[in-house]
């Protein structure tokens, strides 16, 4: 069974995602991973964020696994891939249609790799709507942004600069969702759950029932 989970940031995703695979035993995979490890490497290789085709370049040199990103083969801290400046950075390089056509096939592979074991959970922002438009159940998780912002901010210990927070992530969603290849929103028949006064094992209960009542085929 293929489980989507897509969102902005802070709308709970990553903890989401993680939970739901852990209670159904299926595998978790988070792809904003692999974008992320391309701007790392943009970063560390001095390639333009604006160069799609030397990004789709370095894109082909990125894996995407349970455990996380793989450069050249070799897994990437995922400390080194949550810094501002790979954030900024990630944003960008996942505008360019080149970088997306590679990580496309890479996401697509890791997904029929986990399902065929167990399952998987699959966690991004177009993941119901693009890269896995078959599977059998896609959540969107939405919350207020001052909420996200909060989240984030307690999340990386840095209370202390949640408007500088609030105004990166606003710019960051206003990039995702405007993008013209695969933007950020909901899939048709994705279940929409807004998460703003729910807590996390509130919103983990609903998403495995909703998996639970497929898998009994109610
Ligand atoms: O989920 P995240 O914050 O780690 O994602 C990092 C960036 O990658 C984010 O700005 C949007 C982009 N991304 C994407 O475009 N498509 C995905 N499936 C996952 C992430």
């Amino acid at each position: 069974m293929l489980v989507t989970i897509d969102g902005p940031a802070g709308s709970g995703k990553s903890s989401v995602a993680r939970a739901v695979a852990e209670r159904l035993g299926f595998i978790n995979l988070n792809t904003g991973a692999a974008y992320r490890a391309v701007a790392y490497l943009a970063l560390r290789e001095g390639v333009e964020v604006d160069d799609g085709p030397a990004l789709g370049d370095l894109a082909g040199r990125v894996g995407l696994t349970a455990e996380g990103a793989e450069i050249d083969g070799a897994p990437v801290p995922d400390e080194a891939l949550r810094t501002p400046e790979v954030s900024a950075a990630a944003s960008s390089v996942s505008s360019h249609p080149e970088v997306r056509r590679v990580l496309l096939s890479v996401q697509r592979a890791a997904a029929a790799r986990a399902s065929e074991d167990r399952g998987a959970v699959v966690e991004g922002r177009d993941i119901g709507t693009v890269v896995l438009p078959e599977a059998e159940l896609k959540i969107f998780l939405s919350a207020a942004p001052e909420e996200r912002a909060r989240r984030r901010a307690a999340q990386s210990g840095r209370e202390k600069e949640l408007e500088r927070i609030r105004a990166a992530m606003s710019l960051r969603d206003r990039q995702d969702s405007e993008r013209e290849t695969a933007p950020l929103k909901a899939a048709p028949d994705a279940v929409i759950v807004d998460t703003t006064d729910l807590s996390l094992d509130e919103v983990v209960s609903r998403v495995v029932e909703l998996a639970q009542s497929l898998g009994r085929g109610a």
